[in-house]
């Protein structure tokens, strides 16, 4: 058995009703999985116990609950209903409780959703493994931390700076941050994606953008911000979900050439490209989807 396994085991006992599909997902896809479980599960039973597996599955759980009846709002209404930002700031974002659970989830997707099994490839295989020697790389929005680590655990020449809005989630990142030994490369504050981006203009030669266009009233300002912060040599990671509905999913992007055309306006350029759909009842109006990219500048 795995370490990572124990989070399929938790599966079995917290979330059953989730617990095949993931198994099968994780099966098909040993190697990435485990290449994102293992070090997770390590840094997670030393940073919180033994119980954290059953934590983590039980957020996984009310997450994809929460994730379904969003859909059915959805597919009824015909766009995003979501919160006031105040709303989200303080009900998501701010709350511990909520967050904490979440972020679990958050991190638990690319493992155990198919339509997330891409993503991985395309973070460790097009962007971590191509980086340029001694990079400093930013991840904005990085909630639970764990992109951030991942990066730190794959390339131990590199320095990471990351942020996020949320101080639950940035909590989360530093306990797994002190359990995973990469306290000297890698870094967590909370800082607004969107804020106080003076004098980083060409510093870094890693962005990583997982998962935050979608949460932003618009995105526009936060490619200007990537584009601009981002070194003549530099690769981009991003990603956004489409026709994806969410309590915090502010802004709807239903075609993948809308955040392409996003990123191509503020200067980028996109050298790979994914996007890979969940599986929806027959005659949905709408197919949640997953896209990421690699970006470039032009
Ligand atoms: C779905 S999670 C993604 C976390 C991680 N990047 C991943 O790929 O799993 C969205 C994250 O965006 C953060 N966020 C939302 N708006 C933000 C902003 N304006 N600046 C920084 N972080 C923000 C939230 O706190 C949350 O941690």
């Amino acid at each position: 058995m795995e370490q990572g396994d124990l989070f399929l085991e938790a599966m079995d006992r917290k979330a059953k009703i989730f617990a095949r599909s993931v198994r099968a997902t994780v099966e098909a896809n040993r190697e990435l999985c485990s290449w994102v479980l293992n070090p997770l599960a390590r840094w997670a039973e030393e940073a919180y116990g033994s119980d954290i597996f059953d934590a983590a599955a039980h957020g996984y759980a009310e997450y994809c609950v929460g994730v379904a009846k969003s859909k059915q709002i959805y597919e009824r209404s015909g766009r995003y209903t979501p919160e006031s930002m105040p709303e989200i700031v303080s009900g998501v974002y701010e709350d511990e409780s909520y967050m904490v659970p979440y972020m679990w989830a958050a991190i638990l997707i690319y493992p155990f959703w198919p339509s997330m099994i891409g993503h991985i490839a395309m973070f460790r295989d097009d962007f971590l493994r191509r980086l340029p020697r001694n990079a400093t790389v930013s991840e904005l929005a990085a909630g639970h931390g764990v992109l951030s680590l991942l990066a730190a655990e794959e390339r131990p020449d590199i320095q990471v700076e990351s942020s996020d809005i949320s101080p639950p989630a940035v909590a989360v990142a530093n306990r797994l941050l002190a359990a995973s030994g990469h306290s000297g490369r890698v870094q967590f504050v909370v800082k607004d994606a969107l804020n106080g981006d003076g004098g980083n203009d060409g510093r870094f030669q890693g962005l990583i953008s997982a998962m935050l266009a979608e949460h932003l009233t618009d995105p526009k300002p936060l490619f200007k911000t990537i584009s601009r912060q981002l070194s003549r040599d530099g690769m981009v990671f991003f990603s956004t979900a489409l026709e994806s509905p969410q309590r915090d999913h502010v802004y709807e992007y239903n075609q993948e050439s809308q955040p392409l055309q996003m990123a191509e306006n503020a200067g980028l350029r996109v050298s790979r490209m994914v996007s890979d759909a969940a599986s929806v009842p027959p005659g949905s109006r709408f197919l949640p989807r997953s896209t990421g990219m690699i970006l470039r500048s032009r």
